[in-house]
């Protein structure tokens, strides 16, 4: 009847449970009674702060009342206990409570205990934490940051189911936990309720690289140098040279400083120095050929100018500075105009910051003649057309014109051009003076004798060889 329920004591439980037992017994006690009691009950929700506990009465305790007069206390009476005894679930529980009179006249009533809770009543522990990675390592290795004995009740009336509480998290103990941030959740539960709590594991990485540079080093052949530090980070560093590696360095003496960087932006540097020196301009210079030949003793030849791309580099790595000027001078004089003789270059290549001289001789000589050339006989003209191909008097890179005049004064042609402008208009003058004077002769001869003949001279035709050589 009174469904309010005070259900923290044996007292208390009567009031939920109104007893009739004055109905049954009203006789002085010569006739049995043998009515049971009038019971009636009442459901019960726990109260929050016992919000799994039914205390209402006490197992295998029997409450008698001996006075005959029909009272309400006069009943002795039990209760069930839920499932886990005196431990009630969540959920409602039925409760049967026995109600036996003096005269063994028993009743039952049926009620309910409900416990409302859904969720384990303990406080989230601060799963909230920073990590370092483990030593060497990129990652930490998961360890729950609680235990059972860390959980405590947000309601101090609360009795576990079972034995104690337990602490498991959904991260495998051990796992991998890169750096970064990480959803730590850990599940905290007894045989029948749980909760799961929620933090974040910030795993750091607090283990700066370690660079170490290269020993100084110097370089007498070029100014291209290369290097590397090596480094070493738990989680892998990128590594910054200045000057980088491969770049040109002035002479002398430079300093390189080299920054390793994790991804947490820790850092370590070194440096060292760097030297470069080079004594002169590591080039040489190769002519394409040392002796030029040609054509004939008059002959001259233009030396082509030297440039850069005539160079040959000594390191191959080495990189000039600016500008590269060549000046050559021939036997000291800058003419490369070269007749037939022996010439000393002198070679001076500047690239601004280093320079060198180098020597060299050539020797301009003349082509010995007749070697394949074919010859030209003429007895038609006495106008020879003649070309002669002259690519193949100096070597390739070298461009070698020939003298143009060599067509009128070339010593090979001559001695055939005097015979046909001097010899030959000679022979003929003499021929036709010997012709008219003989016969001015025999003509006087033949007056004398007073006869009269025909003489007859023959006509003779001249002919005239010429020969060409090219
Ligand atoms: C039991 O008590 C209730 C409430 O007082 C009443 O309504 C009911 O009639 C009684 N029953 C008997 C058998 O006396
Ligand atoms: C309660 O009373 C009933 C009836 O007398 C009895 O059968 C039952 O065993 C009792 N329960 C307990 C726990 O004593
Ligand atoms: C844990 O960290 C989260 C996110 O930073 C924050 O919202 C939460 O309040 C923190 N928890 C505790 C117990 O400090
Ligand atoms: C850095 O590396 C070098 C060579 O591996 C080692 O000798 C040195 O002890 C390391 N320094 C640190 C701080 O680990
Ligand atoms: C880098 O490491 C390699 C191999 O361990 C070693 O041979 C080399 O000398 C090291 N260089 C520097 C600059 O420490
Ligand atoms: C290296 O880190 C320190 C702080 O640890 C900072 O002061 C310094 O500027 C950094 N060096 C470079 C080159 O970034
Ligand atoms: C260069 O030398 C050639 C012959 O060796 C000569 O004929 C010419 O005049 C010279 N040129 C100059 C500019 O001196
Ligand atoms: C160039 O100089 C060398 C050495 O002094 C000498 O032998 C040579 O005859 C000179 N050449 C000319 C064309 O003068
Ligand atoms: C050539 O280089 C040397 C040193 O390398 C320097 O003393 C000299 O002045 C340079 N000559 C010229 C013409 O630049
Ligand atoms: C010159 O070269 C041309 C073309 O190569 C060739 O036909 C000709 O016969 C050559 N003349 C001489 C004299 O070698």
């Amino acid at each position: 009847m009174d469904g309010s329920g005070r259900w923290c004591g044996m007292p208390a439980w009567l009031f939920t449970v109104a007893l009739m037992a004055f109905t049954v017994h009203i006789a002085q006690g010569e006739d049995p009674d043998t009515t049971p009691p009038n019971v009636t009950c009442t459901d019960v929700t726990t109260r929050p702060f016992l919000p799994n506990s039914f205390l209402g009465l006490n197992a295998g305790v029997e409450y008698t009342y001996e006075d005959s007069n029909p009272d309400p206390s006069g009943v002795t009476y039990n209760v069930t206990k839920g499932p886990s005894g005196d431990l009630f679930p969540p959920g409602r529980t039925p409760v049967t409570m026995y109600a036996v009179d003096i005269f063994d006249n028993e009743a039952t009533c049926l009620f309910y205990v409900e416990n409302t809770l859904t969720e384990l009543p303990v406080n989230c522990p601060d799963l909230n934490r920073t990590v370092a990675t483990d030593m060497g390592l990129p990652t930490y290795s998961y360890t729950p940051s609680i235990e059972a004995s860390d959980v405590t009740k947000s309601t101090s009336g609360y009795r576990y189911h079972g034995d104690a509480v337990s602490v498991d998290p959904t991260t495998a103990i051990g796992s991998k936990l890169d750096v970064g941030t990480h959803l730590d959740t850990v599940l905290i539960s007894d045989e029948v309720l749980s909760k799961t709590c929620i933090g974040y594991i910030v795993v750091q990485d607090i283990e700066k690289p370690n660079v170490t540079c290269p020993a100084d080093i110097t370089e007498s052949s070029t100014n291209v140098i290369q290097y590397s530090a090596n480094v070493s980070d738990n989680v892998g560093a990128s590594v910054t040279y200045s000057p980088e590696p491969g770049s040109r360095f002035n002479p002398g003496v430079t300093a390189v400083s080299v920054v390793a960087r994790d991804q947490a932006g820790l850092n370590d540097t070194c440096s060292f120095v760097v030297q470069v020196s080079i004594s002169e301009l590591p080039v040489e210079y190769i002519p394409p050929q040392e002796t030029i030949q040609l054509d004939s003793a008059d002959a001259t030849c233009q030396y082509p100018p030297i440039t850069k791309d005539d160079l040959t580099l000594m390191d191959s790595t080495y990189q000039f500075y600016g500008d590269v000027t060549v000046a050559v001078l021939f036997n000291g004089t800058e003419n490369n105009t070269l007749s037939l003789g022996t010439y000393i270059l002198t070679i001076f290549i500047d690239d601004t910051v280093f320079n060198k001289t180098c020597l060299t001789v050539i020797q301009v000589e003349e082509r010995p003649s007749t070697n394949g050339r074919s010859d030209i006989t003429e007895s038609s003209t006495n106008v020879i057309q003649y070309s002669a191909n002259v690519s193949d008097n100096v070597g390739a890179p070298v461009t070698y014109a020939p003298e143009p005049r060599g067509d009128s004064k070339s010593s090979g042609f001559s001695t055939a051009e005097l015979a046909v402008s001097v010899i030959v208009p000679c022979a003929v003058v003499l021929l036709v003076v010997f012709v008219i004077g003989f016969s001015v002769y025999y003509y006087k001869k033949s007056k004398e004798r007073r006869k009269i003949k025909v003489s007859r001279t023959d006509g003779k035709q001249s002919s005239s060889t010429k020969t060409s050589d090219v």
